[in-house]
């Protein structure tokens, strides 16, 4: 891997082996026995992606370099690409990148000569997001071959939906969309379908948030909510052993009813905790690829 900014750079067995690696990492604690240094280049908001990987950084014995987006030189006009190779510059081991474009990686590619990883690339891809929901979808059910699931909210303005999709068609699960009109995306290839017949049938509803920053709709949030969201009497129709996902932030009371969100079947506060595990795995996988780390570099600690 040169650097990771797609899951469809992964095959199914690099999918698994990290999956697997991930749980390794959540039994046992391993430490990176060199100094390296980390920069985490968030140019988004961000609360779960950015302070997962600083804690999977940590838990690693990386340093993690200070970067703020809103007091950095970005202010005086600096661009992406001069910032990423400053950190280059003076030290950074690896970048891990969220930026509001589609294709920022296009700016970085093939001159910034450490290891980058995508935090999420405006619409597109959240690669690392994909691989913490399907580590928690392992661990559900031991499989994906077979199993339904439902992508369900604002699909066509959503990186997580793009990932996911594909990463799970691969793995032999079946995808169903469902969206509000203006919220599909027909270029993905799925089939749509009611909220109201998918829940009947489908092992993982994952929802996803409204990116009210990203686009001008408006909406009622109540007849939103009814109309295509989870409502506790959608939630009472699900399959007795289904989950409910969301990569957060919520919208409590728009996509999902507020009391779903910590019910029983809901995985979405274990999807946030797998998040550390599965950034872990992503770290230690590049930094070998590139080198960086050889068989020797980790080790089990107490
Ligand atoms: N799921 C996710 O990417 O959350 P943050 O935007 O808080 O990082």
């Amino acid at each position: 891997m040169r650097h990771f900014i797609t899951v469809n750079q992964l095959s199914a067995e690099e999918i698994f082996l990290l999956i697997k690696t991930a749980e390794s990492y959540q039994e046992t604690n391993f430490q990176i026995n060199q100094q390296l240094f980390a920069a985490n280049l968030f140019f988004e908001p961000s609360t779960r992606t950015k302070s997962s990987f600083v804690v999977a950084e940590k838990k690693l014995g990386l340093e993690v370099l200070d970067f703020h987006a809103e007091t950095s030189s970005t202010e005086k006009g600096e661009s992406l690409y001069d910032t990423a190779k400053t950190f280059e510059s003076i030290g950074a081991d690896m970048l891990v990148v969220r930026h509001q474009s589609d294709t920022w990686m296009d700016e970085l590619d093939s001159n910034i000569k450490i290891p980058i990883i995508n935090a999420g690339a405006g619409k597109e891809e959240h690669p690392t997001q994909c691989l913490l929901d399907l580590l928690t979808i392992y661990q559900e059910y031991g499989r994906f071959d077979g199993l339904n699931v439902l992508i369900s909210g604002d699909i066509k303005h959503s990186r997580v939906a793009h990932s996911n999709a594909f990463a799970l068609k691969k793995l032999g699960a079946k995808v169903f969309i469902s969206a509000a009109p203006g919220f599909e995306d027909n270029t993905l290839g799925f089939p749509h379908i009611s909220m109201d017949d998918a829940i009947k049938f489908c092992d993982v509803v994952m929802l996803l948030r409204v990116q009210h920053e990203r686009h001008k709709h408006t909406l009622e949030t109540m007849e939103y909510l009814e109309n295509y969201g989870l409502t506790k009497e959608r939630e009472k129709q699900m399959k007795k052993h289904a989950i409910i996902l969301h990569p957060a932030p919520v919208n409590r009371g728009v996509e999902i009813d507020s009391d779903l969100v910590e019910c029983d079947r809901s995985r979405i506060f274990k999807q946030m905790s797998n998040g550390v595990f599965i950034r872990m795995a992503i770290i230690t996988k590049i930094l070998t690829e590139w080198g960086i780390l050889n068989e020797n570099s980790i080790e089990k600690c107490q």
